[in-house]
């Protein structure tokens, strides 16, 4: 059972429904292949509160061992909602889902175990502040894992190409930015520790993606 907190306004543009809409779609685990061994590798051990920043319509609740975990959603695009409560009631979650945003989620200091982002620090307007309102979720001890896509090697023609593209693609992909070094970003807002893995998958334009775990101290 999830408890729906309306915590802000949320969004509900034409922006947010295309994005929904084609989201569901277009990113299955066929596409994203290489992303699901990442997923079980970092999810599945995971216990106690786990907040989730931009869980769209629910990708990773399969991989929760939902006998262990109380789960918390920060999704602003309401229309991602409905897709999300069914998938949580699919994979028998409990918890709370947010609408409020990643940069300011509106819960209280150290109560996670773990935060978790797949794909979700290219869309949100500060990714630094997201890093940081992680690393304030956590209690000391708790993880932040990760799975996202990022800049391609500064000078690469690649990267040439993800900053060409990025106004169109940030319209078509609700905010989306394909050239965001965020690897530098987790290393910098003051986890203790940071393993990251780099790694390819066959999607042009955001084939560059890195996995890993950070570590509150
Ligand atoms: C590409 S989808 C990824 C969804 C899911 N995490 C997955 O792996 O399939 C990006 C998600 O981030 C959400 N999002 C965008 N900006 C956000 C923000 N500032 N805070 C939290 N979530 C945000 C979007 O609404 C969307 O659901």
């Amino acid at each position: 059972m999830i408890h729906q907190v309306h915590d802000s306004a949320g969004r509900r543009g034409l922006r947010q429904r295309i994005f929904s809409y084609a989201y569901r779609r277009v990113a299955n685990d066929e596409l994203l292949s290489g992303v699901a061994e990442y997923r079980r590798r970092l999810l599945a051990p995971l216990q106690g509160t786990v907040v989730e920043f931009g869980p769209g319509t629910g990708a990773n609740l399969a991989w929760f061992n939902a006998e262990a975990v109380r789960w918390i959603g920060i999704e602003p695009n309401l229309f991602m909602h409905g897709p999300l409560l069914q998938a949580a009631a699919q994979y028998g979650i409990q918890g709370e889902l947010h609408t409020t945003t990643a940069e300011a989620t509106g819960l209280p200091a150290a109560c996670a175990d773990a935060v978790i982002s797949t794909h979700v620090m290219c869309s949100v307007t500060d990714a630094p502040a997201a890093c940081r309102e992680a690393l304030r979720l956590l209690r000391p001890g708790g993880v932040f894992a990760f799975i996202e896509h990022v800049g391609a090697p500064h000078g690469s023609g690649l990267r040439r190409l993800q900053r060409g593209i990025r106004p169109v693609w940030g319209l078509v992909a609700d905010g989306c930015h394909p050239d965001r070094d965020l690897e530098a970003t987790i290393h910098t807002v003051g986890f203790s520790r940071v393993e990251i893995t780099p790694f390819r998958i066959r999607v042009p334009v955001v084939s560059p993606h890195i996995a890993g775990q950070a570590w509150k101290g």
